[in-house]
C-alpha cells in the first residue's frame, strides 16, 4: 500500500513539475460573437497584466458600445422563436451543456495556467475553479428539462397552468476575483433556462473566459447564443447595463458599480437586475470552541485568494477568554503563510489583482494603524516586483475603525473583542452589508441564536466558504439580492407565464 501510494506521488510530482512554469500560449485575444473570433469596431485592444510581475501579457480587443449592439443583436437573433436554439429540446440543451463541462475538464491544464498567467491564484486553485465550472454546468444540465409550472385551481370552468419561459438576452458582467467560476455561475443557470447572453469578463483577467468561446462553439451551442465581449466596465459594462434589448443582468463586482448597475436599468429597460457584492462578514469565535481548528478557519476565511473574496471572514470576532491566544496563533499562520510564484506547488498565496487593489489594500493597512489599531504583523510590501502583499494581522481593532467598517479585498485580518452573545450580534450587524458569516462554537443553543439572527444570505456554523453547485448564494442588504446557484438561482433566469383557457363544463 505504501510502496503504490508513493509512487503514485512521485508520478504526480513529474506531472505537476511539467505543468508548473510554462508559460501557457495565448490563442485567443478577441471578440467572441456569433461564434467567431472579431476584432473590435474600432480595433482599439488594452493590455491585460500578469500580477505577478507588474508586465504585459498581451493585448486584447477592447469592446465598446458598438460591439455590445452587435453581441446583443445576434443573441436577439438566436433567441427568436424558431431559432435553432429555441427549437432545441431540452434534453439536448442539456447535452450541450454537459459537452462543455466535458471540454473545461479536457482542457483543465491549459486553461488553469491561462487562469493563473492572468489573475495570480496558485496553479492548484486555478484547477479547482476548472473543476467547479464543470460541476455546475453539470449540476444546471440537470435543471433543462426540470424547469416546469404548475396547474393550478382556479373558480370557475377554467383551467390555468404556468410555464417558465427564457426571459431573453441575459448580460453578465463578470469580475477578476474568480473569473472562471463567476462564468459558470452566471452562465449554467442562464442556459439552462434557455436564454442566450452577451458576457463582459473583467478586464484584469479576460484571457480564459475568451478561450472559452471556442470550447462553447465546439460544445454545438449555435451561433449568437454565448457571447464575449472583453472591454472595461464604464464602456463595454454599461453598454450592457444601459441596453434596451439586454432583458436581464447579473453581476458580482463592487457594490458602488452595483447602485450604477441598478439606475441603469431602472434609466433603460426596467431590465430584470440581479447583483452580487462585497461584505465584511462576521466570523464569530466563542470561547468554548476548538481554539485551533479556529483559527485555522477563520485564517482561511480571510487569505484565501488573498483576500479578494466577497465572503471574506473579513471581522473575526473572539471572545475575550480566549483572545490572546487566538490573536498569537494566528500571527503564527500568518507568518508561515506561503507567498510567492503560484505556479510553484506549494505556493498558498499569489499576488493581488492589479495596482490599484493593491494600493487600496496598503491605504486601508495605513489607516488601521493611523486608527490605533496593533499590527501584529505584515502590513508591507512583499518581495520587490509585483502586487504581492505580506499577510497581515491587526488587534486590538474596534467597531468605529475603518479596517473594521470598509471591505478591505486584501490579506488583513483584523481581529475584533467581544464579551458576550448579546452584544456580539448586535455588532456583526454594524454593517450595510449582509452577504455571510459564521460561528464557531460547540454549544448548539448559541450556534442556532447566532445563526438565526444574523441578516446574512450564507452562515457557517463550525466551517468556513463551504458551499457547491446546488447550495444559494447571495445577499441581504447592501451585498445584494438575487442568487447565485441552486435551485434559487433560476428563478433569476426565467419568467413565469400564467394560461388560463375557459373549458365548458358539460353534465355528463
Ligand atoms: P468593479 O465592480 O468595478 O468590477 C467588477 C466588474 O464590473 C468588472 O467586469 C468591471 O469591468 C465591471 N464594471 C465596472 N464599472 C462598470 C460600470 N459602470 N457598468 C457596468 N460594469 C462595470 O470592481 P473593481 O473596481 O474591480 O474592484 C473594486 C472593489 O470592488 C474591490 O476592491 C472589492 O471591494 C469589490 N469587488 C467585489 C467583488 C465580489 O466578488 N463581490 C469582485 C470584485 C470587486
Ligand atoms: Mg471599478
Amino acid at each position: 500500500m505504501i510502496k503504490t501510494g508513493t509512487i503514485n506521488i512521485i508520478v504526480r510530482g513529474l506531472a505537476n513539475m511539467a505543468k508548473l512554469n510554462t508559460q501557457p500560449e495565448i490563442k485567443y485575444t478577441q471578440l467572441f460573437i456569433n461564434n467567431e473570433f472579431v476584432n473590435s469596431v474600432s480595433s482599439k485592444t488594452f493590455p491585460t497584466i500578469n500580477p505577478c510581475t507588474g508586465q504585459k501579457i498581451c493585448e486584447v480587443q477592447e469592446g465598446d458600445k458598438a460591439d455590445v449592439d452587435i453581441a446583443v443583436k445576434a443573441a436577439q437573433e438566436a433567441f427568436n422563436l424558431g431559432s435553432p436554439w429555441r427549437r432545441l429540446d431540452a434534453s439536448k440543451r442539456a447535452k450541450m451543456m454537459v459537452k462543455l463541462a466535458d471540454l473545461l475538464k479536457e482542457n483543465k491544464d491549459y486553461l488553469s495556467a491561462l487562469e493563473t498567467l492572468d489573475n495570480g491564484m496558485p496553479y492548484f486553485e486555478s484547477e479547482m475553479w476548472v473543476d467547479s465550472i464543470a460541476d455546475t454546468l453539470t449540476y444546471y444540465a440537470g435543471w433543462c428539462d426540470k424547469i416546469h409550472g404548475k396547474t393550478i385551481p382556479l373558480d370557475g370552468d377554467y383551467f390555468c397552468y404556468t410555464k417558465l419561459e427564457p426571459v431573453g438576452v441575459c448580460g453578465a458582467i463578470i469580475p477578476w476575483n474568480y473569473p472562471i467560476d463567476m462564468l459558470g455561475w452566471k452562465l449554467g443557470p442562464a442556459i439552462a433556462c434557455g436564454n442566450t447572453m452577451v458576457i463582459k469578463p473583467a478586464e484584469q483577467t479576460p484571457l480564459t473566459a475568451i478561450f472559452i468561446g471556442s470550447l462553447i462553439k465546439e460544445a454545438g451551442f449555435p451561433p449568437g447564443v454565448i457571447n464575449i465581449i472583453p472591454g472595461y466596465g464604464p464602456t463595454a459594462g454599461a453598454a450592457i447595463s444601459e441596453h434596451m434589448d439586454v432583458d436581464k443582468v447579473a453581476f458580482t463586482g463592487s457594490t458602488e458599480v452595483g447602485h450604477l448597475i441598478q439606475q441603469a436599468a431602472g434609466k433603460s429597460n426596467l431590465k430584470r437586475v440581479s447583483l452580487e457584492m462585497g461584505g465584511k462578514s462576521p466570523n464569530i469565535v466563542f470561547a468554548d470552541s476548538d481554539v485551533d481548528f479556529a483559527v485555522d478557519e477563520a485564517h482561511e476565511a480571510v487569505f484565501c485568494n488573498v483576500g479578494q473574496c466577497c465572503s471574506a471572514g473579513s471581522r473575526t470576532f473572539v471572545q475575550e477568554g480566549i483572545y490572546d491566544e487566538f490573536v498569537k496563533k494566528s500571527v503564527q499562520k500568518a507568518n508561515a503563510r506561503v507567498i510567492g510564484d503560484p505556479y510553484v506547488d506549494g505556493t498558498q498565496s499569489g499576488p493581488q489583482i492589479d495596482q490599484e487593489q493593491f494600493d487600496k489594500v496598503l491605504g486601508k493597512i495605513e489607516s488601521g494603524k493611523k486608527d490605533g489599531a496593533t499590527l501584529s504583523c505584515g502590513g508591507s510590501r512583499h518581495g520587490d516586483k509585483g502586487y504581492f502583499l505580506q499577510s497581515t494581522v491587526f488587534s486590538d481593532v474596534t467597531d468605529d475603525m475603518t479596517i473594521a467598517k470598509e471591505e478591505i479585498f486584501g490579506p488583513v485580518q483584523v481581529i475584533l473583542k467581544f464579551k458576550n452573545i448579546e452584544e456580539v450580534i448586535e455588532r456583526a450587524h454594524k454593517t450595510h452589508y449582509g452577504l455571510a458569516g459564521a460561528v464557531f462554537t460547540k454549544d448548539i443553543d448559541v450556534a442556532m441564536t447566532v445563526a438565526h439572527s444574523l441578516k446574512a444570505g450564507t452562515v457557517w456554523v463550525n466551517c468556513y466558504n463551504v458551499g457547491g453547485p446546488s447550495i444559494p448564494f447571495g445577499g441581504y442588504k447592501q451585498s445584494g439580492f438575487g442568487r447565485d446557484l441552486g435551485e434559487d438561482s433560476l428563478k433569476e433566469y426565467h419568467e413565469v407565464k400564467t394560461v388560463i383557457i375557459k373549458v365548458p363544463q358539460k353534465n355528463s
